[in-house]
């Protein structure tokens, strides 16, 4: 069976994967859906609906799925798209961009994107759907769990675990051996020296 995708979003962020796709493995993506109607026109790829369109995907001869939702803060739509488009029989689209640098010595899970000139070191553990966003760098043995969203330019430092589900704002760092929890916000451009509890928020520098 040919491989055949649905890009789920409508976006900045599904735009940016549109393009490496289109670059990359042109005529893979074959479609998008979004919850909002009225973004139909946003990609020049067909229109499939809504996101009720994830229950008859495989019926209608799609193999796999491409997450095109972003975050600025929770990840909780992300995870709940990740999970529905899987509970209904579509494997995951991974995406490495050929300027990234994976370690052979990291381990990736599912679905897992990693956006031009990002780097991950050796000993480093991903779950899945975890988004490196563009230049971002996980440092060697981080542990970094699934539905994680580093954005642009996040720096995390060697040994730092960061729980499922949270968000590392654009140019922060995570000093090394740091421990954040599950759906934890960081900031943009904050510096975190401390541990971070379950759900916490923290910014600035040094971030509270
Ligand atoms: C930290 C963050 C979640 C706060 O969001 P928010 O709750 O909506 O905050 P507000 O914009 O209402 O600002 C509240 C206060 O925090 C300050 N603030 C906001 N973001 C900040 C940041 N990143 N660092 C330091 N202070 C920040 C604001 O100046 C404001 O201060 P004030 O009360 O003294 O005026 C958000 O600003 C952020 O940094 N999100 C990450 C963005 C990101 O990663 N984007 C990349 C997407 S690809």
């Amino acid at each position: 069976m040919t491989n055949k995708a649905l890009l789920i979003g409508a976006g900045g962020h599904a735009g940016v994967l549109y393009s490496f796709f289109e670059d990359q493995q042109p005529g893979f993506l074959a479609g998008f859906v979004d919850g909002d109607p009225s973004k139909r026109n946003a990609l020049t790829l067909p229109y499939l609906g809504t996101d009720d369109f994830l229950a008859r995907a495989v019926k209608e001869g799609f193999t796999h799925f491409v997450l095109g939702v972003g975050s600025t803060r929770a990840n909780g739509l992300r995870q709940n798209l990740y999970q529905l488009a899987c509970e209904n029989g579509l494997s995951p689209a991974a995406l490495i961009h050929p300027s990234s640098i994976l370690s052979k010595q990291a381990t990736v899970g599912k679905g897992c994107h990693l956006l031009a000139r990002t780097l991950v070191q050796p000993g480093a553990e991903l779950g899945d759907n975890v988004l490196v966003n563009s230049g971002a760098i996980i440092e060697h043995n981080c542990i970094i769990d699934s539905h994680v969203h580093l954005a642009p330019g996040a720096v995390v430092c060697g040994g730092v675990r960061i729980g499922s589900g949270s968000h590392i704002g654009a140019g922060a760092v995570i000093l090394q051996g740091r421990q954040l929890g599950q759906r934890v916000l960081v900031g943009a451009g904050a510096v975190v020296v401390h541990d971070v509890p379950d759900g916490k928020t923290v910014k600035g520098v040094p971030a509270r």
